[in-house]
């Protein structure tokens, strides 16, 4: 299955997308992980996209088309993968309809995770993520067992530099300008679904698998 989850910063992308990827055996393939990797290995890639990333603003769409061109041609991406993070300009869909027409397929399904805003801002105050292996918790919502210390693999826990308050804001604000079109967009194609993406995370996820089982999941 070709899956792209779509959602507000901190509808739960990052958290559904373990579980979903999993349940469906495809990679998950998320644009901010790819991201944050390479701004912690300074890389060039990595130099120029913590300049957008710190301030709450997009990479721009070339750097993060060809990075996803790169990424999909990898064996693991061949016959499915879910995508969260990516599209998230039209530009970005428009470029990845394309790819995938000349390698003769398409996307199946977009899942769009709905959330408030007071949720969202909730969620990314508290959130915390492992330095080891990448799980995401919250302090409040979904705590470790010992503070800083990740209950999966023991790794130190970090707190996102785009997590602060007036980052948060600008992140929503770039949302409703520049992503949240693509739910028109891929609307008028027939491939949305939209979920109810609150309350506990188990409850979500079996949501989600539900509404991707008429699309092929
Ligand atoms: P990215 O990493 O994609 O950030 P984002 O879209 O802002 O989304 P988040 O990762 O903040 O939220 P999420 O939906 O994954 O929520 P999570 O599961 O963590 O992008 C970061 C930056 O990279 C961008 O600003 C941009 O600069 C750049 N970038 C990335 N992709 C790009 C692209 N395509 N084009 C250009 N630039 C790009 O959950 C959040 C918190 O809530 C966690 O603490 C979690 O434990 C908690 N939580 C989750 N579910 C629940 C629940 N059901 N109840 C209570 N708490 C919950
Ligand atoms: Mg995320």
């Amino acid at each position: 299955m070709r899956l792209v989850l779509v959602g507000p910063p901190g509808a739960g992308k990052g958290t559904q997308a373990e579980f979903v990827a999993a349940h469906l055996a495809v990679p998950k393939i998320s644009t901010g992980d790819i991201f944050r990797a390479n701004v912690t290995l300074g890389t060039p890639l990595g130099v120029e996209a913590k300049r957008y990333m710190v301030a709450g603003l997009l990479v721009p769409d070339e750097v993060t088309i060809n990075m996803v061109a790169e990424r999909l041609a990898e064996n693991d991406a061949t016959d499915g993968f879910l995508l969260d993070g990516f599209p998230r300009t039209t530009p970005q869909a428009v470029a990845l309809d394309k790819l995938l027409a000349d390698l003769g397929t398409a996307l199946d399904v977009i899942l769009e995770l709905v959330v408030d805003e007071d949720e969202v801002i909730r969620r990314l105050s508290g959130r915390r993520t492992c330095r080891g292996c990448g799980k995401i918790w919250h302090v409040e919502f979904d705590p470790t067992t010992r503070e800083g210390v990740c209950d999966r693999c023991g790794g130190e826990l970090f707190q996102r530099d785009d997590d602060k308050a007036e980052t948060i804001a600008e992140r929503m604000r770039v949302y409703a300008r520049d992503t949240a079109p693509l739910i028109d967009y891929y609307g008028t194609q027939g491939k949305l679904v939209g979920i109810d993406a609150t309350g506990p995370v188990e409850d979500i996820t079996v949501r989600a698998i539900d509404a991707l089982r008429s699309y092929g999941g």
